[in-house]
């Protein structure tokens, strides 16, 4: 028997350490919190993906009455992404949330295991790392990749 330890990778940063590429993701993640439609939880999620064609797209949450029937900030953004623009790579992702008082998270915000999931079939399309950056008021981490985000994933059968 052996043990094998996997490890994620985390930058902590603040804001102001952000790069310019960086704060400009964070910050179109910031303002597409504005499309959550949140009736039931009023917790408000935004996502922005920046493509290799230079196009920004954003996603907010959108929640629905039969509660299985919404998705997540990050599905709406990758999907319609990908819809959008099925040739352009992904580059980078931001994820920022506004919590049910109505105020940026504290801490960063991560993406449930379904849009984890969902967000590594497009870094598997792009053939490279696509850097993940949760954003938090107080300090934002930035993760090297989706697959650093999802161990041991299921990627084939
Ligand atoms: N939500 C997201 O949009 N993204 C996340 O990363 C976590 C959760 C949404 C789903 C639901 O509308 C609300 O936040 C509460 O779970």
């Amino acid at each position: 028997m052996k043990e094998v330890e996997i490890l994620t990778p985390v930058q902590v940063k603040s804001y102001n350490e952000l790069t310019d590429g960086e704060r400009e993701l964070v910050d179109a993640a910031r303002a597409s919190i504005a499309g959550a439609y949140t009736p039931y939880s009023h917790f408000r999620v935004g996502a922005a993906i920046r493509l290799d064609n230079g196009v920004v797209v954003t996603g907010a949450n959108q929640e629905n009455v039969a509660f299985p029937s919404g998705t997540c900030a990050e599905r709406s953004a990758c999907f319609y992404a990908g819809a959008r623009y099925p040739d352009a790579a992904f580059e980078m992702i931001a994820i920022s949330a506004n919590g049910t008082d109505g105020k940026p998270t504290p801490q960063p915000t991560a993406p449930c295991g379904a849009c984890r999931q969902a967000l590594l079939e497009y870094e598997m399309r792009a053939r490279h790392h696509v850097p993940v950056i949760l954003d938090g008021r107080d300090e934002l981490y930035i993760l090297p990749s989706v697959a650093s985000l999802l161990p041991l994933a299921f990627t084939e059968f």
